[in-house]
């Protein structure tokens, strides 16, 4: 197979639900293919570890120009004015007010809320679970948690939280690689415009009456700023905020369940070890990303593990493959949380860098611990069912059983 077949595999319904074989005949062709462009226009494709890193590190590898029509689609204004799709020098201005308030200290402010809604949530489970039923755990777990979490961080009232879910999920239908037709860009203009006025409605409120909540913190610094932000610009970061930690974070929870259940002396040890939980969080990070891909255009003529790569062609970066690159992991499919030195790209590198990553990494390490705590021998009730994203890899559904003995 060359890298155009695979290439093309990787994106039909085989390659979605099992990318990895096609990963490793990548890795055997090289660090770098170049494919022939077409709707997408990737002039190569990055599957190496270090490669990917490179290119994400790399000032001269830019976020894709958008459409030129953009200012006249709610969504895509929505994303081009917020930092996960700008270039220098508008992309640090708009990261810069997040980062001064989005502290480590304030994640681990969450913390003691996120032992919080895990109790909370996996009290609910046993309700539903008793006397042998199968519960959901995407359903009554994985995804409440980083929704009921990034609700407390921004301060949106646990009442509101269900309307977000189907307006973030048509955005993101849109940022998958299938997602470009008309109507998928309809369905997601009327999220972004939705969107948008519940966070003006939000600004208004925390600016007239501010409480101990990220929006708060964020008009604070950005009206004592010397720069600050434009409320669009605020309004488009807070969309895409919530957008970059809701799905990302449910696919950690679920891609990491089956590996975990997999492996009874991880179960066994997680509850009492937080040092074992958080190399398992990093394992399954690295193992099944719950981000399969970035994409970047060469601003200038360059090249990337000896391909040539000409000013203005965009390539697409493989975080799923990297991470599985044997030349960086010895025996890259096997789950091992024991191996040295894992440093996934699953939150990418460089100047985007996932802002949240501690956050995820927080809710990851906590969720696993309390699970395994609460349900020792917790299994799977069926097979997990594969959602359809490939952007955003994770299961749809993983039917368990709380106490298989
Ligand atoms: C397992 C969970 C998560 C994964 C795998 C993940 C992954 C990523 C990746 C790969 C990027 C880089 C995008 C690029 O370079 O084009 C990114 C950026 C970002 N993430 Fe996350 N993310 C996760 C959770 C979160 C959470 C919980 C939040 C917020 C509460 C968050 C907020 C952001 C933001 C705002 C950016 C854009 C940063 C910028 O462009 O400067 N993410 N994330």
């Amino acid at each position: 197979m060359d890298a155009d077949a695979i290439l093309a595999a990787l994106f039909t319904e085989q390659g979605r639900t099992d990318p990895y074989p096609f990963y490793t005949a990548l890795h055997e062709l090289g660090r770098i293919s170049s494919v022939t462009p077409a709707a997408a226009s990737y002039v190569a494709v990055v599957n190496g570890y270090d490669q990917v890193d490179q290119v994400l590190r790399d000032p001269a590898f830019l976020k894709q120009p958008g459409r030129a029509d953009w200012e006249e689609h709610p969504v895509l204004a929505v994303l081009q004015r917020s930092m996960m799709f700008s270039n220098p020098p508008e992309h640090a201005h708009r990261r810069k007010v997040f980062q001064q308030v989005f502290t480590p200290r304030r994640v681990a402010e969450l913390e003691p809320k996120i032992h919080q809604i895990v109790g909370k949530l996996l009290d609910r489970m046993a309700e539903l679970g008793d006397g042998g039923a199968p519960v959901d755990f995407i359903s009554e777990f994985a995804y409440p948690l980083p929704t009921q979490v990034v609700g407390e961080l921004l301060g949106i009232p646990l009442d509101d939280l269900g309307w977000f879910r189907e307006r973030v999920e048509r955005i993101d239908a849109y940022l998958d690689l299938a997602g470009k037709t008309p109507e998928i860009l309809a369905a997601a203009d009327a999220a972004a415009t939705e969107l948008s006025e519940y966070y003006a409605g939000l600004i208004a409120q925390r600016r007239a009456d501010p409480l101990d909540d990220l929006v708060s913190a964020l008009v604070q610094a950005m009206d004592a700023g010397d720069e600050p932000l434009t409320d669009p610009e605020l309004v488009s970061n807070l969309v895409v905020l919530f957008n970059a930690s809701f799905v990302t974070t449910i696919n950690l929870l679920g891609n990491g369940l089956p590996p975990l259940l997999a492996r009874p002396d991880l179960v066994e040890a997680l509850p009492g070890d937080a040092a074992l939980a958080s190399a398992c969080v990093e394992e399954v990070l690295r193992y099944d990303s719950s981000v399969q891909f970035l994409a970047r255009a060469a601003s200038v003529d360059t090249v990337v593990g000896e391909l040539p790569i000409v000013a203005g062609s965009n390539v697409l970066l493989l975080l799923g493959a990297a991470n599985r690159d044997p030349r960086r992991y010895p025996d890259p499919d096997a789950f091992d949380p024991s191996r040295p030195d894992i440093k996934p790209v699953s939150f990418g590198a460089g100047a985007h860098y996932c802002l949240g990553a501690a956050l995820s990494r927080a809710e990851g390490r906590i969720a696993f611990q309390g699970l395994f705590e609460r349900f020792p021998s917790l299994s799977l009730a069926t097979e997990p069912v594969r959602s359809e994203q490939f952007l955003l890899r994770g299961y749809s559904e993983i039917p368990v059983v709380l106490n298989a003995s």
